[in-house]
């Protein structure tokens, strides 16, 4: 570079990629491929049954089974997509997704069903069931086609409400004239059969395809082809997709937490300046992806989780690293005392410890104290100026701002 860039505080801005425009759409996890590598024998079923559609004959229900991740949302809404394609013209076929976590009642699954047709508006609450059933009938015949009903994440919607919504869509297709609807269900925990009644499980399960998590070349080969999307190829290097793959690969094969990686690997690499993606990004992105994740399990506690921890976090920053459950119970009283909130037994708080133990914010070990009996000894696992920072944005907390250590903490309180 020459002149009076030279100096410019954005100069690393202007050098290597990051003046390039990359297209960040394509590591959404809303961004469904063309091509889906090692889903072929999975979407080969896939394709057998619905093409039946085409060829005027009847599909199956299908249920789709797999851990996170593992492509299961993806390729059924490829499916839905390539499906409606090739019948123009041919047969009316509409593929009707709910995401059964958003819409979670049969009310607003019959109400979309019935609105992503043409007929009669359906109001998005108010009618009684009987005169949304009526409505909902009458659009899918009067469309006079297929209606593929994907229900992601169903186990969810049946652990909640029953499969009482199985069994209202069966009887709906049983009862149309024109019109069919093949219902696809779409879960990562294969027990939630258990919840559903004989009837509607063996309808629901007429067949049944396990997506398999995948290995660490299939997620390099699933990478590779993200990348090339993106246009970036000659900006990432091999290692580092390499070590993504295999980092993914040892959590569950999730591809969703192999792209997350990886867009975050290039951002690091573009803020930094840099004009190659490497492994020391990915670490970087690892670690981040790590923090972001503890940060964000801190901010969803429930208020009194969030007191003991805050006790636990001004021990700890007044200087000891390891402390007793009595004084845990003392910090968290101090606490509760200041921020107004009731203040719970032991017992409670004992149980309280143990739900931070379990994610893992905090190691509890029992320790003898000879004579004295045993006690708990606990420790923090996180950094406690950064979850402590997390907890003072709760505005439960916002009279103990000015209060930043225990040792402050318990002079106001006692004096
Ligand atoms: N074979 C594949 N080829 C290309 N991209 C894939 C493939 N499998 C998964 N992906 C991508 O990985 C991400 C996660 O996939 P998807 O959302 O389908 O997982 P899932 O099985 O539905 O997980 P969950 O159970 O958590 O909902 C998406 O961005 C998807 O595009
Ligand atoms: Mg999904």
């Amino acid at each position: 570079m020459q002149g009076p860039m030279m100096d410019n505080i954005f100069k690393k801005y202007l050098e290597g990629k990051s003046v390039r425009n990359i297209d960040f759409k394509v590591f959404e996890p809303s961004f469904v491929p063309n091509k889906m590598p090692h889903r072929e024998s999975e979407i080969g079923i896939l394709v057998d049954n619905f093409g039946k559609i085409l060829m005027g004959g009847m599909p199956k229900n299908v249920l789709i089974f797999g851990k996170s991740g593992t492509g299961k949302t993806a390729v059924m809404k490829y499916i839905g997509r390539e499906l409606e394609d090739a019948s123009k013209n041919r047969v009316n076929i509409r593929s009707i997704f709910v995401n059964c976590q958003i819409k979670d009642n049969s009310y607003s699954i019959f109400e979309t069903m019935g609105n992503s047709i043409e007929g009669e508006k359906i109001p998005f609450t108010g009618w009684s069931f009987d005169r949304l059933y009526a409505a909902v009938k009458k659009n899918i015949d009067m469309y006079n086609g297929n209606i593929i009903l994907v229900l992601d994440e169903i186990d969810r919607f049946v652990k909640k409400n029953g499969d009482d919504i199985l069994y209202q869509v069966l009887l709906l297709d049983s009862e149309l004239e024109k019109s069919r609807i093949t219902l696809v269900g779409i879960t990562n925990d294969l027990k939630f059969m258990d919840y559903l009644d004989s009837r509607v499980k063996s309808r629901l399960n007429e067949e049944k395809i396990v997506f398999p998590p995948y290995t660490s070349e299939q997620i390099y080969d699933i990478l590779i082809d993200r990348v090339n999307i993106a246009g970036i190829n000659d900006f990432v290097s091999e290692g580092a997709l390499r070590l993504i793959s295999s980092l993914a690969s040892q959590e569950n094969g999730d591809a969703r937490k192999a792209i997350e990686m990886l867009k975050a690997s290039i951002q690091l690499a573009i803020s930094s300046g840099e004009n190659k993606v490497e492994e020391a990004h990915v670490f970087s992105a690892k670690n981040r992806m790590e923090y972001d994740a503890i940060m964000e399990t801190i901010k969803t506690l429930p208020v009194q989780t969030k007191a003991l921890l805050l006790g636990i976090l001004l021990l700890r920053e007044s200087g000891t690293i390891q402390f007793t459950t009595g004084e845990v119970f003392e910090a968290y009283r101090n606490v509760a005392n200041g921020a107004n909130l009731p203040v719970l037994t032991p017992r409670r708080i004992s149980d309280m410890l143990s739900d931070l133990d379990s994610l893992g914010l905090i190691s509890a070990n029992v320790t003898s104290l000879g004579r004295y009996g045993r006690t708990k000894m606990i420790e923090i696992n996180v950094s406690f100026t950064d979850a402590k920072k997390v907890i003072l944005e709760d505005e439960n907390f916002r009279g103990l701002k000015a209060t930043p250590t225990m040792k402050q903490l318990r002079f106001n309180i006692d004096h």
